[in-house]
């Protein structure tokens, strides 16, 4: 058995050798093995392609969500995700949100900012400007990088330069601001960053470091807003119990953190359906709320003249239609086909409605019932499952949890243990 991590040439293995080895490490059996590499819908040499030293693939659910009319279009939206919960409440908050018009979304164009990172520099005042004297002939750089994006009418549309003030001394950043179009663009704006570095030296005299997108995507923002009728959300002190639980994050980072938590569970689900970076929304989400130099929520809830409940969010989305896993993933395929979206702006507008209905629902709940009441069904089926119920013995399991207010991984045991002995 090798008790050695250290392999050479992984990658090189085939499928087989990769298991056998890691069956040896490990010391997996053979059922182990073939659910492993099981790939389901994705086939092993389509994975094999995505990453590297692939053993297999990790199933993660697909929902669908309902009940969705964003700027009065309807949509079916798939999300991937592992909590229970998420999908019923995203339905139910977009029916709520349905008898008040539906969402309404705004984005603006798709630009990705790429940073370089230039240090010694002499003279950083006279460099940075003039960096911008040179602007047309870095842009023009930057674009014969990308022709095909730019004869789509995207590519690198603009710069700027500040002085960062660093512990070991100022330096200059060269922002590139890129219009990406319909890819999420990490691939073409590091791409452009790289070829314009020597230009850059070149200009300032100092040497480049980084070249790389910035994930705080400031100028690919997309914009919710909902006017939810009172009645629909379940009356005035529901209302005013969900407003409370804006303020409260408002006013506190350890509750915004939550508060973010639940939008995002909405976006990321879907942003994971299409294949997308959901590292780098989440990173783009938690700096964007934290710009201000003090954390706060993303979303925002108030009562409006009619006393009816009326929130908005606002948040980075750097996503894409076209371009890396969401091409090659076969079923992020059928997830676009389904959610018909058309462009990048409009799956930026969608997921950004998602999470604006996540946030609403978790906090109804919250402001209302507890959240534990929906949770602990759900939560309920996976215990019982996972104590080793099957077919209709896992409702009777849950059945019994949940009458017993005791959910719990012994108890499911016990129970299940009863109900064998007496079906027997
Ligand atoms: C749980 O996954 C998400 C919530 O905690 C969000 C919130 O508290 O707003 C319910």
């Amino acid at each position: 058995m090798p008790n050695s991590s250290a392999v050479s040439g992984f990658y090189r293995m085939p499928l087989k050798d990769r298991l056998r080895f890691l069956a040896e490490f490990s010391d997996l059996a053979a059922e182990e093995l073939n659910l492993l590499s099981n790939t389901g819908a994705l086939p092993f040499h389509v994975a094999d392609r995505m990453i590297e030293n692939v053993v297999g693939a990790f199933p993660i659910p697909l929902g669908i969500a309902v009940n969705f009319l964003i700027n009065e279009k309807d949509y079916l939206i798939p999300m991937a995700i592992e909590e229970p919960s998420v999908i019923a409440a995203a339905s139910f908050a977009a029916r709520m949100v349905r008898e008040g018009g539906g969402f309404h979304t705004t984005s603006t164009p798709p630009i990705m900012i790429g940073q370089i990172q230039t240090v010694n520099v002499a003279d950083p005042h006279r460099a940075r400007l003039a960096i911008y004297s040179r602007k047309t002939d870095i842009l023009e750089k930057a674009n014969e990088q990308d022709p095909i994006l730019v004869s789509l009418g995207g590519g690198a549309r603009d710069l700027t330069v500040k002085t960062v003030h660093a512990p070991s001394g100022s330096m200059l950043v060269t922002e590139l601001h890129v219009d990406c179009r319909d890819a999420m663009g990490a691939n073409a704006v590091n791409t452009m960053a790289e070829a314009v570095a020597p230009l850059i030296e070149e200009i300032t005299g100092g040497r480049v470091y980084l070249r790389i997108l910035s994930n705080l995507a400031t100028e690919r923002i997309v914009r919710a807003h909902v006017t939810v009728p009172k009645d629909a959300v379940g009356g005035e002190d529901v209302v005013e119990g969900i407003v409370s639980a804006y303020h409260f994050a408002a006013a506190d980072p350890y509750r915004a953190a939550t508060h973010n938590k639940g939008i995002l569970n909405g976006s990321i689900a879907v942003v994971m359906a299409t294949c997308n970076d959901h590292r780098a929304v989440e990173a783009g989400a938690h700096a964007y709320a934290a710009r201000t130099g003090r954390y706060i929520p993303l979303s925002t809830w108030e009562v409006n003249q009619d006393g009816d409940l009326a929130g908005s969010l606002e948040m980075p989305m750097a996503v894409g239609i076209i371009g890396g896993a969401i091409s090659t993933h076969p079923v992020a395929k059928i997830v676009l086909k389904i959610l018909r979206a058309k462009s990048a702006n409009e799956l930026a507008e969608i997921i950004g409605a998602v999470g604006l209905a996540q946030n609403l629902a978790a906090l109804r709940a919250l402001a209302h019932e507890g959240i534990q009441k929906g949770h602990m069904r759900l939560h309920a089926r996976n215990v019982a499952i996972a104590a080793g119920a099957t077919d209709d013995l896992i409702d009777r399991v849950v059945e019994q949890m949940v009458r017993e207010g005791r959910v719990r991984a012994d108890r499911a045991k016990e129970i299940l243990e009863v109900l064998r002995k007496t079906t027997q």
